[in-house]
């Protein structure tokens, strides 16, 4: 396949794990509350960059499957966070004619919250220019667990046979599908693993690591890491480029 400039230098789809919160407020003596407050604050400038220069898809992961496990509190907080960004800063996306999806079982989630999801996800589905998914309650694990199952109910139903599994129908079962995989996967406050993200789809994806805390991850940080994706030679088991 060839590929033009642009196709190499700028990723279609970044994903990024928005992590370091609690540290960022730990740092500035703030319960960690001020830090999920200032890190859903940030989400909105990384968003609108990544439209200007060019990335098509957006993955944001804002609450994992493991997450629940955390104190009470924090959790509360962080739905009423959710509430309020749902509520308010997401009619900004749609506003902008963002489409908005997300991934993970909203089935855990309040029934208000849950509703709000699919109700954005209604008023987006005609856009088509910018793509966001914001993985909610989501695992990676839990995510395949839920394709397997799906497939084997079709294949109970006879819908195809066994043969007709291959890497593009697992794709498409996942919660994932219709995004390309990600090009460019970032992680923020120094942390190197994938936490259960998108375990199928980042085979091929560059991985970008920066010590900076959430809250603060803006515009030229995005920057610095399309930069860097720019400069790798992506082989996908093939020779290098001479
Ligand atoms: C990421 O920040 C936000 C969520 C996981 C919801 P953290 O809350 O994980 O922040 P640290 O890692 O404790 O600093
Ligand atoms: C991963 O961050 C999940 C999100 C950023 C939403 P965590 O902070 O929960 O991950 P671990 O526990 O350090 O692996
Ligand atoms: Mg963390």
């Amino acid at each position: 396949m060839t590929q033009d400039k642009t196709d190499r230098t700028t990723p279609a789809h970044v994903a990024f794990i928005m992590d370091g919160n609690g540290r960022w407020a730990q740092a500035r003596g703030l319960p960690r509350a001020a830090g999920h407050q200032k890190g859903a604050e940030a989400v909105h400038a990384v968003l609108r960059h990544a439209q200007k220069i060019g990335v098509r898809y957006v993955t944001l992961y804002a609450f994992s499957s493991g997450n629940w496990n955390r104190p009470p509190e924090e959790v509360d907080n962080l739905m009423g966070l959710f509430r309020q960004y749902l509520k308010s800063d997401v009619k900004e996306l749609i506003k902008k004619k963002v489409r908005v999806r997300f991934l993970g079982d909203k089935e855990r989630f309040d029934p208000d919250i849950r509703d709000k999801m699919k109700e954005i996800e209604r008023d987006t589905a005609a856009f088509e220019d910018f793509h966001v998914a914001i993985a909610m309650n989501y695992g990676a694990r839990e995510d395949i667990v839920a394709a397997v199952k799906r497939i084997a109910m079709d294949i109970f139903d006879k819908q195809y046979l066994v043969s007709a599994i291959d890497e593009q129908r697992i794709s498409d079962s996942l919660s994932t599908s219709g995004f390309p995989d990600p090009d460019l996967i970032i992680r923020t406050s120094g942390e190197q693993r994938l936490s259960n993200f998108l375990l199928w789809e980042a085979a091929y994806a560059e991985f970008y690591f920066t010590p900076v805390f959430w809250p603060d991850f803006n515009e030229h940080d995005l920057d610095a890491a399309v930069e860097a994706y720019a400069r790798r030679d992506r082989r996908f088991g093939k020779v290098a480029r001479g």
